[in-house]
Parts: structure tokens; sequence; C-alpha cells
């Protein structure tokens, strides 16, 4: 009996059809919507799917501008606190770390739209009805690849929508923590709506053996960049403090980014 259920079992799972990017797609999506009922604008992932596929199929994969993705943009709506939007640049697995288990603040892949897709790749051909997850261009093969478009009107979006007191979480291991080319620097900074947001805090992350400091010449390019309506601050925090939030939530939000 042991035999013949292995065989069936084994038999089975041969069977299975590895997960299309579709079905991974709505996976995430619900997987989402499951666990935060307070952040979701939108619930119905198969609608989601289908408005997120016509931006991209059947077209060239040089040939998806960010505008492609204005449907699905509309289509999700984000309900999100004022105060509580973090954007980053090369902190990653850091801020995502801290965001994870921490509700004070969100980043854009917090939200259904940015976790669904969040490390993904797809593209599609011209005249084509599929879509395919290997040999799309890469970041920066061309500008208009659809996960590059993508990207960009979402951060575009997550920066129209910001409200009160923003924050950054940067890079305090880099000589130049901030980029005027990175999605945070050319696309968020400049979507900020001046009406809405009062004020936007630099986080720059720093190891003891960190040189750079809220001095940094980088930061003259926010400034600048940045709409002189809204308030600039900069605060070094060091990473052993987002560590300690990261590790022990018992700490309170409010004391993780103190001077
Ligand atoms: N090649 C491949 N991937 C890239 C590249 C590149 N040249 N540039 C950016 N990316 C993708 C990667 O997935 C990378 O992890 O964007 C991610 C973030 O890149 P960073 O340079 O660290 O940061 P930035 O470009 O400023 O984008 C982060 O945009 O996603 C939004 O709201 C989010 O504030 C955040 C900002």
């Amino acid at each position: 009996v042991i035999g013949l259920a292995v065989v069936l079992g084994v038999t089975v799972k041969n069977l299975k059809k590895p997960d299309s990017f579709k079905n991974v797609v709505i996976g995430k999506c619900e997987t989402y919507l499951k666990e935060n009922t307070n952040l979701s604008g939108y619930s119905d992932c198969e609608t989601i799917w289908q408005v997120f596929e016509q931006a991209y199929v059947g077209r060239d994969p040089c040939d998806v501008p960010p505008e492609a993705y204005y449907p699905l943009i509309n289509l999700v709506k984000n309900q999100l606190a004022c105060n509580t939007m973090l954007f980053w640049s090369k902190t990653k697995t850091l801020v995502h770390e801290f965001t994870e288990n921490r509700e004070c603040l969100v980043t854009l892949e917090d939200t259904l739209l940015g976790f669904t897709f969040n490390e993904l790749t797809w593209c599609s051909k011209n005249q084509s009805k599929e879509t395919f997850t290997t040999d799309c261009p890469l970041w920066s093969y061309c500008v208009n690849n659809p996960v590059r478009s993508f990207w960009i009107k979402a951060s575009a979006n997550f920066a129209a929508i910001a409200c009160g007191n923003v924050s950054t979480m940067l890079n305090g291991s880099l000589e130049s923590p901030f980029s005027s080319t990175s999605i945070f620097g050319d696309v968020e900074v400049r979507n900020l709506d001046s009406t809405k947001v009062h004020s936007l805090t630099v986080l720059l992350v720093t190891k003891d053996t960190d040189m750079t400091t809220c001095e940094n010449a980088s930061f003259k390019d926010l400034q600048s960049a940045l709409n002189p309506n809204i308030t600039y601050n900069c605060r070094e925090v060091p990473l052993t403090t987002v560590q300690g939030c990261i590790s022990n939530l018992d700490i309170p939000c409010s004391d993780c980014f103190k001077k």
C-alpha cells in the first residue's frame, strides 16, 4: 500500500505544471490581500492581472513606456496614512526588513502593486499573446522596457500620493548616497506634491566606520531637486539602531530614527 501511495504521489507531483507567471502574480496579489486588509485599495486580483497584462503584451520589449501602466495604477488606489511613506535608495534589503514587521512606515513594496510585482521580470514580443520571464531586456538595456516602466510609473504614483512628513532611507556607506539618476532621485523627488508634503527627511543609515555624513555633497543635489516649499531634513541613524528595531519589536517606532 505504501509503495502504491509513493508511486501515486510521485506521479501526481510530476503532473503538476510549474507555476505560470499569471499564477505567481495572482498568488502574490491574493497573499497580500489576505495579510493587509487595511492597506489595499482594490481586491480583485484577476482584474489586476488583466489590466497589468494589457500594458505590455503584444508589444516590443523595448517599446513599453511608463504611461502604458496608467490604467493599472488608476485601478489600484492606495489608502496610505499621511506621515508613513518611506522612500529608499540602495538600502533595499534593510528597508524591507524594517517595514516587514512594522506598520509605522510603508514603502512602495508594502503596497499591493509593489508587493505583487517586486522581484519579478516580465516581457512580451511584438504581436505575441504571451508573457516571457526570461530573456527580457535588462534594466538599462533600453529605456522603455516593461519592468523599468512599471517601477517608474508605480514610483511616480507613490510619490504623488504621499502626504505629510515623509522620509527616505539612504545608504551612508556610499560616497554619494543620493543619486539624481536613481528612481528615488529622478522620479520620486520630482513627483512629491508640495501642497500635500510638508517635509522630506533623509534617514542616512551609517556604520561606525562610515565617513559619509549629512554634510555630503550629494545632498545639495537632493535639495536643489526638491520643491522649495518642502522642508528638507537629514538625520544620521546608526545601522545598529535600525537592526535593533528589526529584531526587537518592543522598541517603539518613534525611537528607531531618533537623533
Ligand atoms: N539594474 C537592475 N535593476 C535596477 C537598476 C539597474 N541598473 N536600477 C534600479 N534597479 C532596480 C533593482 O530592482 C533595485 O534593487 O531598482 C531597485 C532599486 O534600485 P536603487 O538604485 O537601490 O534605488 P532607486 O533607483 O532609487 O529606487 C528605489 O524606487 O522602488 C521605488 O519607492 C521605491 O523609493 C524607492 C525607489
